[in-house]
């Protein structure tokens, strides 16, 4: 009988331990389970995060100084070869090659229109077709417009976008809204952003901000740049340098008949100076840079001030409270000279403007 108890005993107490070992093992095992659920929904969380910061909220102010918040998560073009099976890609392609070779089809031996702009290509300004980081690529275009522009106080869409840089940045003529030619550019243009979420800017859209500096930008120092840093390729007078057939050129013009007009957007300091900063010599990029922020705005002066193609501008701006700080030509709302406004210093201006806007 004894032992009979002493059985009993034990086999409780072995019930106890198995209980407890199967016990530990759930907790154990739950732990796990709990460890690994967190670790993979915190993946999931940072590829999001990724993602989102690659998106700047649109910044319609032209005078913000650092609206790309991310410096690791640039907008990538959508890959050409998910084209193949679209039927938008023979569309596509087409206004990629216009923006790429716009010299080929309306330069000076044009072969859909001779010389109706100045010879140069989209691509000149527009870094390999409109998708270099901060190579004033495209990628907020399709999501961005239309919109409200200051300088012709209207809302802009896409063509109207496109024909401004054809009047001013290619001294031409426009493109008929209804051309193959301009509904293939607006086929690439919105094929390039998409991807990028309704109303969203793309990081590495645009321009990089630089510095400005606290005194005038200075074109004699300019000069001293040209000479060193940009006239092996854009020549002595700054006329650039055409290809051996005339049809296209290998190294455009920064001045002079054939380069952009006053009305453009490189004629504003802060545009150009931004431009080759991050671009220029050719091969520069956001993470070779090969200017410093005086060179970059010194030859942006020395080159805006020598002789370029006019443009009646008078239907530009017409509110003179949203002109640029930059902007060449006056009336202006504050009292700055149209030299100040032209090579700076900006901050001034800039400081007045906020104090007036907060009143
Ligand atoms: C001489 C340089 C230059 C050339 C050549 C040029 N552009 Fe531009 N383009 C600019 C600049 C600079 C801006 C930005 C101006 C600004 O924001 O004030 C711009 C802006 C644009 C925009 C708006 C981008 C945005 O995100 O809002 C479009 C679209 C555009 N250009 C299309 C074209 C097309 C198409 C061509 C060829 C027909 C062309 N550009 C040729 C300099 C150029
Ligand atoms: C090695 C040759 C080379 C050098 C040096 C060079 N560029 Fe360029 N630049 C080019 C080429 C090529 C393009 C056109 C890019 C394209 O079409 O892909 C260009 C385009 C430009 C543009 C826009 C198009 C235009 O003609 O308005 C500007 C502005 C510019 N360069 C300024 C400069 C400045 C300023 C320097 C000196 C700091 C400089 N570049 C040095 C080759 C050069």
């Amino acid at each position: 009988m004894a032992e009979e108890n002493e059985d009993q005993g034990l086999v409780k107490a072995f019930g106890k331990l198995l209980n407890l070992v199967v016990f530990l093992l759930l907790v154990i095992l739950g732990l796990f389970t709990a460890l690994i659920y967190t670790n993979s929904s915190k993946q999931k969380k940072s590829v999001v995060t990724a993602i989102e910061r690659s998106f700047v909220v649109e910044n319609s102010g032209s005078q913000n100084l650092n609206p790309v918040i991310d410096t690791t998560h640039y907008w990538n073009a959508p890959d050409e070869a998910n084209l193949a099976t679209d039927p938008k890609k023979e569309r596509v392609l087409y206004g990629k090659e216009l923006i790429a070779h716009t010299s080929i089809y309306f330069g000076p031996k044009g072969t859909i229109s001779k010389e109706s702009t100045n010879g140069m290509n989209c691509q000149n300004c527009h870094l390999n077709a409109g998708t270099k980081v901060f190579g004033n690529n495209y990628s907020a275009v399709a999501t961005t417009y239309p919109k409200y522009r200051a300088r012709s106080g209207t809302k802009e869409d896409i063509p109207k976008r496109v024909n401004d840089c054809f009047e001013r940045s290619l001294n031409g003529k426009t493109l008929k809204i209804d051309s193959k030619e301009m509904q293939s550019i607006i086929a690439y243009l919105k094929w390039l952003g998409k991807d990028v979420p309704a109303g969203k800017k793309p990081a590495g859209s645009g321009f990089q901000q630089i510095a400005y500096l606290e005194r005038a930008a200075d074109p004699e120092k300019g000069k001293l740049v040209y000479v060193q840093k940009c006239q092996s390729c854009h020549q002595q007078s700054g006329e650039g340098l055409m290809n051996s057939d005339g049809t296209a050129f290998t190294y455009p013009p920064l001045w002079g008949d054939h380069s952009y007009n006053n009305g453009a957007g490189l004629y504003r300091l802060s545009n150009f100076a931004r431009f080759v900063k991050y671009n220029m010599p050719m091969g520069a990029s956001h993470t070779n840079v090969q200017l410093s922020d005086e060179e970059a705005w010194d030859v942006a002066a020395f080159v805006n001030s020598q002789p370029r193609p006019k443009k009646d501008l008078k239907k530009d701006w017409p509110k003179i409270e949203e002109k640029p700080f930059d902007h060449p030509y006056g009336p202006y709302a504050d009292s700055f000279s149209e030299s100040q406004h032209k090579n700076g210093p900006y901050q001034p201006i800039l400081d007045a403007s906020a104090k007036t806007k907060k009143k």
